[in-house]
């Protein structure tokens, strides 16, 4: 037998080829691999594939006995636990206490940040920033992987068109190519130039694939789509994630074509591995597999079956492997190829991570302290924090404000650190995020004075029910008494500043609104605040679009803030006060009202169009009592500044199927201060096969601009942006017409025609 002597000699032998290695050196983790597979019994073989929870839970099961298991070698890894000493000891366990010393892997959701957190992953996207949000994935991998971590389930590619889902604050918006650019910037950031190295992390990429379209936007729900919809409108992201290298995948939830993801072979087979070349490796989701017996497509053992034979490798708290597959084994349910693809998969991953050279490699106490949270980390949130934010509407110049008045704060997300950074966000309690009145106070002095002024929903069992764990902030004063307080502010002021919207756990996972606008006490104090003459500044906390018809028209100024993480407070106070000038852009549509949804930039040609800015027709493909547009287009965001964009010039209006053309604008810098401009390109292809979309966005460069300067923004059209899934599925490039073009959003373009022979 096997003594711990031998393995150690064994690990040792496997840190030396390592050392010596490439990042990736297949034949020798292949042969390191073999060789550890070949002392492996069929119970330890199954327990790497088992990965339960401990310590944060974000469902409703719990695992049990966590290091009794891994101690008798039944857990891969273990999710949810956090802290170089905590992790360390469990590691502990699994090395020197289990019969062949197999280092764990350890998960958690750093979805937007560690102990330093950053806008939520949606607010990101509107940076259109890819340095910066690449920059925001390594400094998360850095503190996560000094506290234990190694392996985040970040990032989080579903497209998503339906605002009613919670989740979407989770993801890139409702664009593919947006997405698939974050995607790449994500997964750089975490996972660097090498995974061995310390302060990297592997990537998850999740939800694979589709569960931004559920129906209804209800979470869970089914998920109904064409193949080709998939892969012209879906796919996109998680794709680019896979060739930027991401070391794993999460399947999801949902089913497609009936078919939970989960064990859906066309999903994680198919496309991923066959098409895609991927060779990392593939987790259920939170009980995942076990879920499949509620979709009615088996029982326990059927389940997990199904879900292994489909390329589902790892399966999360749902323990249905561990119990399960060796009696499917011995029924012929499954084979020995099917569990060690799986087991050899996991095993890689380890290796890729350099655990086999050194299980305690992100265990460092000391290098935790010295990384998570520190100063240096929290300037760069604030400073990229700002980057994120949208100026929806700035009347006659409302913002910035000029500094001397006298600045009434006022709404219940004005003074509730808890609610700054946002849905899934991990910090332990003692790091306090900043509040909004915190950072105007560090910024305004004392021009700013704070009223409360409403609960931010009118039922209080329901604040708590979506607020879980946290404390909903109520007073207990009245709602006559909260808002006399607020109105004799704002009278003794020259400037409202209305900290309003979502509270932050009113979106993230189970967090689907059917009517999504801004809560109704909060909307019932604006409308009495609008009563007063004084100036509005909304600063918008939201995770997802909000219909803001009502806001657009009466208030003066709307700043979208989102959820900014951890520095969220300064971060605002920043942009309030001109520090910082505002250059998101929505990487998401905004509706009109609820019944447009799904409403976004990109929808299908139809038979019947509708000519723009026209009210509504008969037999036209239109609403009675509402336009076609969304309130703010994706793409959309104004600046303290304004920008001129040139008419979109190509460099030929022919282009041959393997060549190229440049499409090239001037921005100009119209405004007083400096400032950035996202120009964006996009492409229509007016005649196909089968019926596309009425644009696609194909490329976008952000620029910074001093007052006068202008710059020319030049895109190259290759073929592949040409290109498409037709009917067959084939991916190609039809000749004919298309529109090319150019424009600071998805709404206000100049276009020029290109022909490709
Ligand atoms: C979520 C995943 C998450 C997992 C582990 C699930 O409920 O859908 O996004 O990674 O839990 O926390």
């Amino acid at each position: 037998m096997l003594t711990k002597k031998t393995i150690i000699t064994l690990f040792a032998a496997g840190a030396a080829l390592c050392a010596t290695a490439k990042p990736k050196a297949p034949a020798d983790m292949d042969s390191f691999i073999d060789n550890l597979m070949s002392k492996m019994t069929l119970e330890e073989k199954i327990g790497q594939l088992n990965l339960p929870v401990s310590g944060i839970l974000t469902g409703d099961a719990k695992s049990e006995n966590v290091a009794e298991n891994i101690r008798g070698g039944h857990t891969g890894g273990v999710f949810g636990v956090k802290g170089a000493a905590e992790i360390r000891k469990l590691q502990d366990i699994a090395v020197k206490e289990s019969r062949l010393g197999i280092p764990l892997v350890f998960g958690l959701d750093v979805i937007h940040g560690y102990q330093t957190t950053f806008p939520i992953p949606l607010a990101q996207a509107s940076s259109w920033d890819m340095s910066a949000i690449e920059r925001m994935a390594q400094i998360a991998g850095d503190e996560a992987s000094s506290s234990g971590i190694n392996w985040v389930y970040s990032p989080m590619v579903d497209v998503c068109r339906d605002p009613r889902w919670g989740r979407i604050a989770e993801g890139p918006g409702e664009d593919p190519y947006l997405g698939a650019e974050i995607a790449k910037a994500m997964v750089r950031g975490f996972q660097g130039e090498d995974l061995k190295d310390k302060n990297t992390v592997m990537a998850c990429v999740k939800h694979f694939a589709l569960y931004g379209a559920p129906d209804g936007g209800r979470d869970y729900n089914t998920v109904d789509m064409s193949r080709q919809r998939l892969l012209n409108e879906y796919i996109l992201p998680y794709k680019a994630a896979a060739e930027a290298g991401a070391g794993s995948f999460m399947a999801s939830f949902n089913t497609f074509e009936n078919i939970p993801a989960t064990a859906n072979s066309y999903l994680l087979t198919d496309l991923l591995r066959k098409q895609w070349g991927f060779d990392g490796m593939v987790v259920s989701d939170y009980t995942g597999v076990l879920e499949m017996i509620s979709h009615g497509i088996g029982d326990y053992q059927t389940v997990a079956a199904r879900a292994l034979k489909a390329g589902t490798d790892m399966d999360m708290v749902s323990e249905a492997y561990k119990n399960t597959l060796a009696k499917s084994l011995e029924e012929g349910k499954v084979s020995m190829e099917d569990i060690d693809r799986a087991v050899r998969r996991v095993l890689e991953m380890k290796y890729r991570l350099g655990l086999f050279d050194d299980p305690y490699r992100y265990t460092d106490t000391k290098r935790e302290a010295a990384t998570v949270y520190k100063p240096a980390y929290r300037e760069e949130a604030r400073r990229l924090a700002a980057e994120c934010m949208v100026l929806l509407e700035n009347k006659d110049g409302v913002l910035p404000l000029k500094g001397a008045e006298k600045i009434a704060l006022i709404g219940p997300l004005g003074n509730s650190a808890a609610n700054m950074p946002g849905m899934w966000s991990v910090p332990d309690a003692d790091r306090k995020p900043v509040s909004l009145y915190e950072g105007m106070k560090e910024v305004f002095g004392d021009k700013v004075r704070y009223a409360k002024g409403c609960d931010a929903l009118a039922d209080a069992e329901l604040e708590k029910k979506v607020s879980p764990g946290q404390n909903p902030e109520r007073t207990g004063q009245s709602a006559a008494e909260m808002k006399a307080e607020a109105l004799k502010l704002a009278a003794e002021s020259d400037v409202i500043v209305a900290a309003m919207g979502e509270l932050s756990e009113m979106t993230g996972e189970g967090a689907s609104r059917a009517n999504i606008v801004v809560p109704e006490p909060q909307e019932e104090l604006l409308k009495a605040l609008k009563e007063t003459g004084k100036p509005i500044v909304l600063v918008l906390f939201t995770g997802r679009p909000l219909v803001l018809t009502w806001e657009k028209d009466n208030l003066d100024a709307i700043l979208n803030v989102w959820f900014a993480g951890s520095e969220a407070g300064g971060a605002i106070a920043d942009v309030l006060a001109g520090k910082v000038n505002p250059s998101g852009k929505l990487p998401v549509s905004f509706p009109y009202h609820v019944g447009q949804i799904p409403v976004h930039y990109n929808s299908m040609m139809t038979g019947r169009p509708m000519p723009e800015g026209v009210s509504y027709i008969k037999y036209r493909s239109n609403y009675q009592d509402i336009p076609n547009q969304p309130l703010y287009p994706f793409g959309y965001g104004k600046s303290y500044t304004e920008f001129e964009i040139s008419p979109v010039a190509l460099s030929s209006s022919e282009m041959a199927p393997d060549g190229t053309v440049t499409a090239s604008v001037t921005v100009t810098n119209k405004g007083a201060v400096e400032g950035k401009e996202t120009v964006q390109l996009y492409i229509r292809d007016t005649v196909a096969e089968s019926t596309r979309p009425v644009k696609e966005l194909k490329g976008f460069e952000k620029v910074t601009l001093k007052p006068g300067e202008s710059k020319e923004v030049t895109f190259t059209v290759t073929p592949d942006m040409l290109k498409y899934y037709n009917h067959d599925l084939e991916y190609v490039l039809e000749p004919g017409e298309f529109e090319i073009m150019a424009g600071p959003d998805s709404q206000n373009l100049s276009k020029a025609l290109l022909t490709v022979k």
